[in-house]
């Protein structure tokens, strides 16, 4: 759920107050045993595997923080993270244990309608979920269903894991199951799982069942309620499946088939298997793969790319090695890189999907299938050389520019220079040629980019929600460069200086005075700063690297009599460097900050070039 939506909920001193009645040490306790350690508590951290304890709680700060894996927060971040709940979920959850009664917002009548309607879609399709799987388990009308799965080696508690059911050989099967429940036909209509008559003479509306004759899959959300179905046939026939339509309530490329169980999944085992069919799902599932999801029927979009990425940063892509199948993992690729995730790609060879290799081969040469993922990169230089080896100089050249914008958008340089130098190799170029050829690309890139995000049609100004600060990305299609290495030096004096600012918030006005307001160089660090400038207080819910930074920074002894002379140190270290930083550095700054969402920061750093630049430095 996102912070507008949060603010309209939820008022700022609600959350206060429960922040206030929770306390940390008893929440954390249902997860992790803590023992206690003078002022701390400490025990093996929750977030990563450990023999010796590095994960800290405090009281006095009601904060946590890993030595371990720099995992750190709040009882909010503590929560977002362990049991995957929005930060409104888990507002929800504490205010029920510490009795803070949440208020119940005034709806307009057009709100309360959309309220009614919603839960009346899930309740419809709760329902229809029932009579299906029911019918497919127990029902003579069933066998059909039941036949079916049992061909394809589906057994009953697969069934029940995934909903499955059957929907029988009628017309009117579920209208009628439903009417028992007080469920008009127009309302089954509306949700999609029926379907209107031409008018008849008698001008009486006529209704009939979606699907007839299928097994069907329940799409589940992340809170196992059915909001729509995909139904298969049971022979060669065609369409093979059939899906709920798209309404209000339910928008296929929102969501990813398999995430009831694969949103705990994921986090477990680090990435994501993303696949093709809902079979492959079950069957990969079953074989203790619970990462796997795929796409609702359709190829993949932003959203579900977004969707992943709430849960992990790396997907192993595994579409059926068929020319379709190529092609929805090269786009697919794209659109999970541009979401700011590492992407490899398995090739399944001797097999038609996920699925059927796990029936022919088993799961140990799946296991070490796995293993064999190539990166993005090397499946795109494959698949391109593939289809038309390069021969030329500048067929050569020409797939140099295709992966340019793959290799440009690598993080570490070690793992880029790597491509470079698998390009190199492959298509007997130098490094150095190589090297040159995406660099000068990727200015050329990089210019364009700063021209689009200044242009007037994206005005930075205009992105101001403080809670978003990290996750408002402009043009969002172009993902974050590294920052700019800070210097350690720099980097400490910071720390220490933002240690000292919120242990004493009265310090903020001097640091404005001695070294302005947007001098911080790593953008973490900016950003706290422009909280604590705005707001006077810690942010208590925004992400998870704030959260850890600033735990991590809390958690610093710090000795308090010697307060005026750390403040004097970093000042002077920070003013030191700030006179041998040059407008070049600035930009690179500005560009990283802006990067990160923080536009108030990047503004302040626009103003000071734009200063420089007159001063003619
Ligand atoms: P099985 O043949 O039962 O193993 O199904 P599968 O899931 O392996 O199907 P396939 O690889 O053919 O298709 C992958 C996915 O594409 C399916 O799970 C569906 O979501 C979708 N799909 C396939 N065929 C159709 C169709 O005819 N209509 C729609 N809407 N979606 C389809
Ligand atoms: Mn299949």
């Amino acid at each position: 759920m996102d912070n507008r939506v949060r603010e309209e909920l939820i008022p700022e001193g609600i959350i206060e107050e429960v922040r206030l009645r929770t306390e940390i040490v008893e929440v954390i306790s249902e997860y992790v045993s803590l023992q206690r350690k003078g002022k701390n508590f400490l025990g093996l951290c929750p977030f990563h595997t450990e023999k010796t304890p590095s994960f800290t709680v405090t009281p006095e700060k009601q904060m946590f923080y890993c030595f371990g894996c720099n995992t750190g927060g709040n009882v909010f971040s503590f929560l977002m993270k362990k049991e995957n709940w929005t930060f409104i979920e888990c507002v929800q959850r504490l205010a029920q244990r510490c009795g803070v009664v949440l208020p119940e917002k005034e709806m307009s009548p057009r709100e309360r309608e959309e309220t009614r309607l919603r839960r009346r879609f899930e309740e419809i399709n709760e329902w229809a979920a029932n009579y299906y799987h029911n019918i497919l388990l127990k029902s003579p009308e069933g066998e059909p269903g039941r036949r079916y799965f049992e061909k394809r080696g589906i057994d009953s508690e697969t069934m029940n894991r995934f909903r499955l059911g059957y929907a029988p050989d009628r017309w009117d099967g579920l209208l009628d199951y439903l009417q028992t429940r007080g469920v008009q036909p127009q309302e089954v209509a509306e949700v999609g799982l029926a379907l209107e008559r031409g008018k008849s003479d008698k001008d009486k509306r006529q209704f009939y069942d979606r699907f007839r004759n299928r097994v069907l899959f329940s799409i589940l959300d992340r809170r196992n309620q059915p909001i729509a179905f995909g139904g298969r046939v049971l022979d060669d026939s065609v369409p093979k499946y059939l899906n709920s339509p798209e309404t209000a309530y339910f928008n296929k490329g929102h969501h990813l088939y398999g995430i009831h169980r694969a949103h705990q999944g994921i986090r477990e085992e680090g990435y994501a298997l993303l696949v093709e069919g809902y079979m492959d799902v079950i069957a990969l599932q079953n074989a203790g793969y619970p990462n796997a999801v795929a796409s609702l029927g359709t190829a993949l979009t932003r959203d579900q790319a977004n969707l992943i990425r709430r849960y992990t940063q790396r997907v192993v892509l595994l579409y059926d090695s068929d020319d379709a199948g190529i092609h929805a993992a090269l786009r697919g690729g794209e659109i999970l890189r541009d979401a700011g995730i590492q992407v490899e790609v398995l090739t399944l060879l001797g097999a038609k999907d996920p699925d059927e290799f796990l029936k022919n081969h088993g799961r140990e040469q799946f296991h070490n299938l796995l293993q064999q993922a190539a990166t993005f990169i090397e499946f795109k230089y494959r698949t391109l050389t593939h289809q038309q080896p390069p021969r030329s100089i500048l067929e050569k050249a020409e797939l140099v520019h295709k992966l340019a914008p793959d290799i440009i958008k690598v993080a570490s340089p070690v793992e880029r220079e790597g491509y470079e130098r698998f390009l190199s190799l492959e298509l007997g170029l130098t490094l150095e040629a190589v090297q040159r050829e995406i660099t000068s690309l990727g200015q050329k890139r990089h210019q364009k980019e700063r021209f689009e995000e200044y242009s007037p049609q994206n005005p930075i100004s205009s992105v101001k929600n403080r809670d978003n600060i990290t996750n408002t990305i402009i043009c969002k299609d172009v993902p974050a460069p590294p920052q700019p290495a800070v210097e350690l030096g720099v980097y400490r004096a910071e720390c220490t200086l933002l240690r000292l600012l919120v242990e004493d918030i009265s310090l903020l006005n001097r640091i404005k005075e001695t070294l302005g307001t947007s001098f911080w160089r790593d953008s973490a660090h900016q950003q706290i700063f422009d909280y604590l400038d705005q707001e006077g207080s810690v942010p208590t819910d925004s992400n998870e690297m704030i959260q850890s930074r600033l735990a991590s920074l809390i958690l610093e002894e710090l000795d308090k009599s010697q307060t005026e002379r750390l403040f004097a140190d970093c000042t002077k270290n920070i003013l030191a460097a700030q006179a041998e930083e040059n407008v070049g550095d600035l930009q690179a700054r500005m560009v990283a900050l802006e990067k990160s969402g923080d536009m108030a920061g990047a503004m302040a750093l626009l103003k000071e070039i734009g200063e420089r630049l007159k001063r003619g430095k």
